[in-house]
């Protein structure tokens, strides 16, 4: 197990030596990734799940590899579980340098035939998890005069998609909030950025979001760049907005799509 993970391929090493940091639904898919990268480059990982049966993955690999490495059994639609999670890391640990607020569901539903219940799942989860993690990270980290926050969001936070409108609905909102307490937390010395995926291969999008080979293929075969995108391609990002190398940026939102979401004009499928 010697070989580091694809998203901690592309930084110095060391390059989070020291730091704390939290990731919600940090043990599968992206959060997973993202988790792993941080930890080969240095931090000290706490990963945050409903599922105690998620973690093993990343808590196994850590302590296969010697990287410090915990992880707690939160819903971050609770707000009173999310501060105590934050005081816990932050006894624990006497610091927190980075949360990233990756926890997030989704599933495909006409509108007109969503549940109340299923547009508060993924609004609350996306939209009221990240306010709530992001507000008590963020009390840790304005304390200390430093911090990094990433989102997770998509492209159609802002063209909107058909069929995942709860989604949709709460990245836009997610997006908004990235810019707002960038803007509010810059001068105290917290940095908050966003990502936004498009297509990528992982376990939790095949099954909710395009179920099958023949789906995926298809949409594979719509990525100007010719494929779906990995975990860890889109976790390296991830870690570039979290690292020093990006020290001058907030409120940004870097798209990490292969293309899609770029518009093909009217001479769509000429070539040249
Ligand atoms: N289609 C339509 N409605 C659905 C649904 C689907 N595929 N999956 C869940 N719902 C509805 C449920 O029926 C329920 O509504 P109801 O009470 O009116 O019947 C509501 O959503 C909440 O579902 P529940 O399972 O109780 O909520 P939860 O908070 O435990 O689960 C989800 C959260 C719904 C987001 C769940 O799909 C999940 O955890 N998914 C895994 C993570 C994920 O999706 N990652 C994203 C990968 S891209």
């Amino acid at each position: 197990m010697s070989e580091l993970p694809p998203a901690a391929r592309w930084l110095p090493a060391r390059s989070f030596a020291g730091d704390v940091a939290f990731v919600t639904g940090g043990g599968t898919g992206l959060g997973l990734e993202i988790a792993r990268g941080l930890a080969a480059l240095g931090a000290s990982v706490v990963i945050a799940s409903r599922k105690a049966e998620h973690h093993s993955a990343f808590l196994g690999e850590a302590r296969a590899r010697g990287w410090p490495a915990s992880a707690l059994v939160l819903d971050v639609r609770e707000g009173a579980a999310v501060a105590r999670a934050a005081d816990e890391v932050a006894e624990r640990h006497g610091r927190v340098d980075v949360l990233v607020n990756n926890a997030a569901g989704n599933f495909v539903v006409p509108a007109e035939r969503m549940s109340e219940n299923a547009w508060r799942a993924v609004v609350g989860i996306a939209l009221d998890g990240t306010f709530l993690c992001s507000r008590a990270f963020g009390r840790k980290m304005l304390e200390r005069g430093a911090g990094r926050i990433l989102n997770v969001v998509a492209t159609y936070a802002w063209t909107g998609m058909p069929f995942v409108s709860h989604s949709a609905s709460a990245k836009a909102g997610v997006l908004a909030l990235t810019r707002s307490l960038a803007s509010e937390w810059a001068a105290r010395g917290v940095r908050v950025n966003a990502i936004a995926p498009g297509p990528f291969a992982s376990e939790g999008a095949a099954a909710n979001l395009w179920p099958g080979d023949e789906e995926g293929e298809r949409l594979a075969a719509r990525v100007p760049l010719g494929r779906l995108g990995t975990a860890g391609e889109v976790a390296a990002q991830a870690l570039w907005l979290l690292s020093p190398a990006s020290a001058w940026v907030t409120g940004s939102c870097l798209v990490v799509d292969g293309g899609v979401s770029l518009p093909t004009g009217l001479l769509e499928g000429r070539r040249a």
